[in-house]
């Protein structure tokens, strides 16, 4: 998979460079602007997530803080972002209703999926203009930390929390590898 390496030189010009042929692009500035959102929020999320999976092991105070404050923290980095970004994440399978996917959402996830299912899924982000809103999308994949809440064996405790906050819930049955959805940032 080649890697997108995202140097901000001195000069505050924004290059995208491709680390296998050594191409050297520049990116347009609403993408930047929207890579840059998505990774805040990932990285706060991520943050705050090992945290209180490293305060309690069996995952039952991460799952009740993600249910009671996950959204804060997302309205609290948003925040920071760069003036007209907004991001939100979708899945096809969601746990929370806020994160169903609308129709471009949709294609794009299903377009992630077939990619990933013939192996050349790339982290790069799918850049979809709509309106004249520029949406930048990402793929997130499952990784181990992920299956004690999205798994396909969680902790009876931990469904019990998740069943009382998302009576629909439908983001369970994850294995390592897969696709859970996508951060989606809008730039206007
Ligand atoms: C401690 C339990 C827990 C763990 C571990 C966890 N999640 Fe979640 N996840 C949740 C909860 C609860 C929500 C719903 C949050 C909300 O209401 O916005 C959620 C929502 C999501 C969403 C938004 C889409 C949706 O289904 O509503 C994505 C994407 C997601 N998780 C990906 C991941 C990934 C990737 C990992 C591993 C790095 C992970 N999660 C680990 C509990 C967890």
């Amino acid at each position: 998979m080649k890697k997108i390496i995202l140097p901000i030189l001195l000069t505050g010009a924004i290059y995208a460079q491709n680390a296998e042929n050594n191409v050297t692009v520049k990116l347009p500035p609403k993408v930047f602007k929207g890579i840059t959102a998505i990774k805040m929020l990932g990285k706060e999320l991520k943050k705050n997530l090992k945290a209180k999976l490293q305060e309690d092991k069996s995952g039952l105070k991460a799952i009740n803080f993600c249910a009671n404050d996950a959204s804060k923290i997302s309205a609290e980095v948003a925040k920071n972002f760069p003036k007209g970004v907004s991001v939100r994440r979708v899945a096809v399978k969601y746990r929370n209703n806020a994160n169903k996917p609308d129709k471009i959402d949709a294609k794009v996830l299903k377009e992630f999926q077939e990619k990933l299912n013939n192996k050349t899924l790339q982290k790069k982000p799918k850049v979809v203009d709509v309106n004249g809103t520029t949406r930048v999308y990402v793929p997130i994949l499952v990784t181990n930390v992920c299956l004690k809440c999205h798994g396909q064996n969680i902790n009876p405790k931990i469904k019990e929390v998740i069943k009382k906050h998302y009576p629909n819930d439908k983001a369970i049955g994850f294995k390592t590898g897969d696709l859970r959805g996508a951060m989606v940032a809008e730039v206007k």
